[in-house]
C-alpha cells in the first residue's frame, strides 16, 4: 500500500519530535545501557546458547522490579516511622503501595514460567559460564528480606552466614550492613500495632475483657466435655479441651508467649499481638477497616514471596534437579527447599492469628465511649484525608 498521500502521514517539519532538540524516550530511560547490558558468555565462548539472553533478561527483569519493590518500602517504612508514628491521615498512601508491592511480587512468582520455557539441556549449555555468580548474591533480594523484617536468627543455618558470598561488593555489603540495623517494616508495624487505640487497661481494656471471655467459653467447653453422652466422647472432647486451653494459655500468659518468641515460633511482642486481635475483631468499626487491610495486605506479600520461593525451587529441581549442587555454592534444591518454611515468613503471627479468635458471641461488645472515640479518630483521619488530596 502506498501511504505516501495517507492524510496521517506527517510532514517532517510537521513531526513534534523530529528535528526539534529535546528530550528523547530512549534518553529519557537511558536504553542504551540497559539494552546494551545483555551480555552473552555462551556467544563470547563461539558457542552461543539461544536461551542465555532470556535467562539474562528474566533475572534483569527480577532485578528492576526488585528495585521498585524497595523503593516502595522504603516509602511505607519512612511514613511508618514518623515520629509519633504513623500518621493516620496517610494510612491511605500506605495501603495503596503496599498493594502496588503485592501486583508487583505476583507478577514476580509468575515470571518464572517465562525462564522455565528453557529445557534443562539448553540450561546445562552454558550453566559452566556463569560459575560462581548465582542469584545468592542478589543484594536486592536480601535487601528485601531485610527491609521486610527477616531476622538472621530465623534463617537456615547456611544462609546465616550470607554476607560471605558477596566477595569484593563493597556498596553491596554497605547496604546489606545498613538495611540489617535500621527500623524494618515488621518493626514499625509492630511498634504501630502496640498503640491500638483500646489497649489501655485505664481504658476500654480490650485484653482484660477477650481473658474474661476466653476463659468463660474454655469453662462453658469443659463442662459440656464432662456431661458427654458417653466415655469415648467424653475422653474425646475433654483431650480437645486441654488442646484448646493450652493454646490459649500460650497467648493470655505473657511469660508464654515471650519464650515462643525466644524460640522463633513467634514474632510480634504481646501487645502488638493483641493489638492485631483487636483489630480483626473490630474490623467492620470503620476506624479498624483499613488497619484490618493493612494487615492482610502484609500477609498478602509474606504469601507471595513464598510462593515466589516456591515456584523458583520447582524451577531449580526441574533444570539442575535435587542433587546437584547450586552454582553459589550452597546444596542448590535441597537448601532452597528448607526456605519455605514458616521461619522465613516475617508477619507469621498474622498468618496464626485465627488460632486465637473467638465466636462472634464471645467477642466483648464495644463499650459507648469506646465506639465514641473510633468514631471521632476515624472522622479526624478522614478529613485530613480530604483535605490532603483537595477533595
Ligand atoms: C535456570 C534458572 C535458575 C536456576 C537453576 C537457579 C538456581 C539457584 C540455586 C541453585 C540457588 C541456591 C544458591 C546457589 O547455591 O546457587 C538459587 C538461589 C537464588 N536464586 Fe536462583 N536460579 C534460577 C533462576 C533465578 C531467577 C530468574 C532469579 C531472579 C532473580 C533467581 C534468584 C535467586 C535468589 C534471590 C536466590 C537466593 C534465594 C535464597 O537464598 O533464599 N534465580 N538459585
Amino acid at each position: 500500500m502506498d501511504i505516501s498521500n495517507n492524510s496521517d502521514t506527517l510532514r517532517k517539519d510537521e513531526c513534534p519530535l523530529g528535528e526539534q532538540d529535546g528530550m528523547l524516550y530512549g534518553e529519557y530511560l537511558q536504553l542504551d545501557k540497559i539494552l546494551d547490558a545483555q551480555r552473552m558468555l555462551s556467544k563470547e565462548n563461539n558457542a552461543t546458547v539461544h536461551d542465555e539472553h532470556l535467562f539474562i533478561i528474566t533475572h534483569q527483569a527480577y532485578e528492576l522490579w526488585f528495585k521498585q519493590v524497595i523503593y516502595e518500602l522504603d516509602s511505607v517504612r519512612t511514613i511508618f516511622n514518623n515520629y509519633q508514628g504513623l500518621d493516620e491521615s496517610q494510612t491511605l498512601e500506605v495501603l495503596k503501595r503496599l498493594s502496588r508491592i503485592v501486583l508487583i511480587l505476583k507478577l514476580l512468582a509468575d515470571q518464572v514460567m517465562i525462564l522455565e520455557t528453557m529445557t534443562p539441556l539448553d540450561f546445562m549449555e552454558f550453566r559452566e559460564y556463569l560459575c560462581p555468580a548465582s542469584g545468592f548474591q542478589s543484594v536486592q533480594f536480601r535487601l528485601i528480606e531485610n527491609k521486610l523484617g527477616m531476622k538472621q536468627e530465623n534463617r537456615v543455618r547456611f544462609n546465616q552466614n550470607y554476607l560471605c558470598v558477596f566477595g569484593r561488593d563493597e556498596k553491596g555489603l554497605e547496604a546489606i550492613a545498613k538495611s540489617e540495623t535500621e527500623p524494618s517494616l515488621a518493626y514499625l508495624v509492630e511498634q504501630w500495632l502496640e498503640r491500638t487505640p483500646g489497649l489501655e487497661t485505664d481504658g476500654f481494656n480490650f485484653w482484660g475483657k477477650y481473658k474474661k471471655n476466653v476463659e468463660f467459653m474454655l469453662e462453658k467447653y469443659y463442662n459440656e466435655s464432662c456431661n458427654a453422652e458417653n466415655e469415648s466422647e467424653r475422653a474425646y472432647k475433654l483431650a480437645d479441651y486441654e488442646k484448646r486451653k493450652s493454646l490459649f494459655d500460650s497467648v493470655l500468659e505473657p511469660s508464654i508467649h515471650n519464650a515462643l518468641v525466644q524460640r522463633g515460633e513467634r514474632r510480634f511482642t504481646h501487645k502488638a499481638l493483641q493489638g492485631a486481635i483487636m483489630i480483626t475483631f473490630y474490623r467492620d468499626e470503620p476506624r479498624f477497616s483499613q488497619p484490618h487491610q493493612l494487615l492482610t495486605l502484609l500477609m498478602d506479600i509474606d504469601s507471595l514471596v513464598t510462593k515466589w520461593r516456591y515456584n523458583h525451587v520447582l524451577m531449580v529441581q526441574r533444570m539442575i534437579g535435587s542433587q546437584h549442587l547450586g552454582t553459589g555454592g550452597s546444596s542448590g534444591y535441597q537448601y532452597l527447599r528448607s526456605t519455605l518454611s514458616d521461619r522465613y515468613k516475617v508477619f507469621l503471627d498474622l498468618f496464626n492469628l485465627s488460632t486465637f479468635l473467638l465466636p462472634r458471641c464471645y467477642i466483648p461488645p464495644l463499650s459507648d465511649s469506646m465506639k465514641c472515640q473510633l468514631y471521632l479518630r476515624g472522622k479526624r483521619a478522614n478529613n485530613e484525608d480530604i483535605q490532603k488530596n483537595n477533595l
